[in-house]
């Protein structure tokens, strides 16, 4: 039904303006006790099986919603309401931004696809800290925070940047993840070489710790797919060093491989991130790479072009402890949380792991 809807009333629509229609609507029914009761019931139901310990945290499933639909933590209630068993804000900048001109949003229905170039259009650290802190929660979600970079700020002092929205965020994020992969910030993804990135998260870390003393915030960093190999293996390596909590693969791409011109050339030759189906390979080959590199010893979250519960499995066997979407809730709808639950819990069930977390890289593990 709801592809339907898609077709009939979203897809005539500017995307950006059909993201904050559909959003405002989310939030809207979330705001309804008796009923976001009621759709939580349907839409969040909760499979034993499924339940995840991961950062520290419990949570009820592996599947949460990835950065960029909720910039400013102003639906996390709703998207929880929906399903989404963690929800990462962000990216939040250090000061408020309005992004790059419209039009920066693309889909790439044929391609189940979209590109951005956003440009982290957010309200800023300070905004966005005291909307965490008045929020009263009404489903016990876990929240994650993702911050970047100002683009005004120069790269020189983007450390600072980083620090001051650590400094405001961290007592408020069960988790919080340093972004440096968006293809959005000019410069930004330079910030993954390590001689960046180290200093970068070390001063991250001490910001969150002295934000948050009494409890050891776990940290993360969100890389691009189009790091080369021995790119990612020396981020591994530093997050390791660092005792990082955990990394995230991946943000969008700027490749724009696997897209046919189904989609129509006027739409493919955009600039910005690509992300959904055509991601999906090269998103798992990082991840691939990333646990046969740390192991156990970090935390994956797999992200890019999952659309079911086959992929979301995928990702687990390669070696996400938990995983993430986006692109996939434009095209499959309300309903799509539950059903990947759904699918989920019956791939385990018909698997030869007694728990999810027995079959977190065990994929790699007999290929190693
Ligand atoms: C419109 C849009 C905005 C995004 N904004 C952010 C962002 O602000 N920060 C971030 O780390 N990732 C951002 N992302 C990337 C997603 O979090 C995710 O890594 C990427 O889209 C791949 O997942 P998917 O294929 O399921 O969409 C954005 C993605 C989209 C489509």
């Amino acid at each position: 039904m709801y592809k339907y809807f898609f077709h009939l009333v979203f897809r005539r629509m500017d995307p950006e303006r059909a993201h904050h229609l559909a959003f405002r609507w989310i939030r809207l029914v979330a705001r309804v006790p008796g009923l976001r009761t009621f759709v939580a019931a349907v839409l969040a139901p909760r499979h034993r099986e499924l339940r995840t310990e991961a950062l520290g945290l419990r949570l009820h499933s592996p599947f949460g919603l990835a950065a960029g639909f909720d910039k400013n933590a102003v639906g996390v209630d709703g998207m929880a309401m929906l399903g989404f068993d963690h929800v990462e804000i962000g990216t939040v900048t250090g000061e408020p931004q309005p992004g790059n001109p419209k039009k920066r949003l693309f889909r790439l229905v044929a391609d189940r696809a979209l590109i951005n170039r956003m440009g982290f259009n957010n309200e800023g650290s300070l905004a966005v800290a005291a909307r965490l802190a008045s929020r009263t929660p009404v489903f016990r979600t876990v929240v994650g925070v993702n911050i970047g970079k100002t683009k005004a700020v120069p790269e020189a002092e983007a450390v600072g940047d980083y620090v001051k929205s650590a400094e405001r965020l961290a007592p408020y994020a069960d988790y919080l993840v340093v972004n440096v992969s968006s293809p959005n910030t000019p410069g930004l993804r330079d910030l993954q070489a390590v001689d960046h990135l180290r200093p970068l998260l070390t001063a991250v870390r001490e910001a969150a710790d002295r934000a948050a003393p009494a409890r050891r915030v776990p940290l993360l960093v969100k890389i691009a797919p189009d790091l080369a190999d021995e790119d990612v293996d020396a981020v591994a390596d530093l997050a390791v060093e660092l005792g990082l909590d955990g990394i995230i693969a991946t943000n969008t791409t700027i490749a724009r491989a696997g897209l046919g011109l189904r989609s129509g050339p006027a739409a493919v030759q955009e600039t910005g991130g690509l992300s959904g189906a055509p991601l999906k390979a090269r998103s798992l080959q990082v991840l691939r790479r990333l646990y046969a590199r740390v192991g156990d010893r970090i935390t994956l979250v797999g992200v890019g072009g999952i659309e079911n519960a086959e992929d979301a499995w995928q990702r687990i066997l390669a070696g996400a402890t938990l995983v993430q979407g986006y692109s996939a809730f434009v095209y499959e709808g309300p309903f799509w949380a539950r059903t990947l639950h759904k699918g989920l819990a019956a791939r385990l069930r018909t698997s030869p792991y007694a728990t999810l977390a027995d079959a977190v890289g065990a994929e790699v593990r007999t290929t190693a």
